[in-house]
């Protein structure tokens, strides 16, 4: 991995500090030191409901306040890692909605969003309390398919058991995998 890289968190939890949060700090401990790292709480960047004009206007205005940040943020990234909880067994809320927002973005003049998106990675970060992982594979779906809709790479998923905050920190074996997921 050369330090050319640049990593783009995008945390998904309604709660700071909770177990994805905790899970992802945990494998960016240990990216190569040096490797750019910008962490946004998807929380604290809220958007508006997105609205469909695929159909009627056929483009969007140029982005401004929390839009902006979070698509400047996104073209900035190489690599994109999606840390959502597992919520009825799919990303959150929050997460689903910067998702959406992917639609808008491919139809504002000049933002080029598919060439810029392609060829980055995109990988997913989870926490959840059951113990069977299965569960989470519509959260999988969800982001790896739309991360092969736009041309990226797939880098792959780090899941760990937890539901009060601090729980992942006592799954051995998500703190095991965390340790070697970026490599
Ligand atoms: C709205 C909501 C939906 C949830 N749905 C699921 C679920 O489908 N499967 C599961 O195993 N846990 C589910 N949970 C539990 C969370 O995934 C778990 O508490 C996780 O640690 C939350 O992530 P966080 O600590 O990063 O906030 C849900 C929790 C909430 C609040």
């Amino acid at each position: 991995m050369t330090d050319d890289r640049s990593f783009l968190f995008l945390l998904g939890s309604a709660r700071h500090g909770g177990n994805t949060e905790a899970l992802a700090r945990a494998a960016a401990a240990h990216l190569p030191a040096g490797t750019a790292q910008e962490w946004l709480h998807l929380a604290d960047l809220p958007l508006s409901p997105f609205t469909d004009r695929r159909h009627t206007d056929g483009v969007y205005p140029q982005p401004e306040g929390n839009e902006q940040r979070l698509l400047s943020a996104t073209l900035a990234a190489t690599d994109l890692v999606v840390a959502s909880p597992l919520y009825w067994y799919s990303v959150s809320a929050p997460t689903k909605l910067y998702l959406d927002y992917w639609s808008a973005w491919l139809r504002v003049p000049g933002a080029d969003f598919r060439a810029r998106m392609g060829g980055k990675t995109m990988w997913a970060v989870s926490a959840l309390s059951s113990s069977d992982t299965s569960t989470a594979d519509p959260l999988v779906g969800t982001l790896r398919l739309s991360a092969r809709y736009l041309g990226m790479n797939w880098g792959g998923v780090l899941l760990g058991n937890g539901s009060r905050p601090g729980d992942v920190d006592s799954d051995a074996d998500a703190q095991a995998a965390a340790k070697t997921f970026f490599n």
